[in-house]
């Protein structure tokens, strides 16, 4: 192979893992954020979804009373989903891929609804109301 071949291959192979980096949505990174439980409600601030003027469709909520992150996805700016990550199947904590839940251990998929994608799971997950109380989103936990 010719110098001139090889650095055009090179090039055209990085533009493509570039291209597909850009186009996975699970690459995307999600945004973890510490919320305040208070009796039964655990709270995030709506401008926890800001990112650069626009809004995350969802970010992952941490408290150290919670054994499982809660995904909460925004649908719209007063319609919020939000979900525990604990697999239905046998308990594994969840990724969360673009618009569907996944499990690392088996291959269970989740909806942003919470319904089961694909098996072996075969119940849905742990939903949770959401709140909006001003620019406080409260997940009522109980
Ligand atoms: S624990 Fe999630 S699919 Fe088995």
């Amino acid at each position: 192979m010719e110098r001139r071949e090889f650095v055009m291959k090179c090039g055209m192979g990085c533009l493509g893992v570039l291209a597909s980096s850009l186009l996975l949505p699970g690459c995307a990174g999600t945004r973890y954020v510490s919320g305040n439980i208070q009796g039964s409600f655990l709270s995030i601030n709506e401008d926890d979804f800001l990112n650069e003027g626009d809004y995350l469709k969802h970010v992952v909520v941490q408290n150290d009373a919670l054994q499982y992150p809660i995904v909460v996805f925004r649908l719209g700016s007063d319609n919020y989903q939000a979900l525990l990550m604990k697999c239905t199947h046998q308990g594994t904590e969840l990724q969360v891929f673009g618009d569907r839940l996944q499990c690392p251990a088996h291959g269970s998929e989740f909806t942003i609804s919470g319904n089961v994608q694909n098996g072996p799971a075969d119940s849905a997950l742990r939903s949770f109301p959401v709140i909006k109380e001003f620019k406080t989103l409260k997940i009522d936990l109980s």
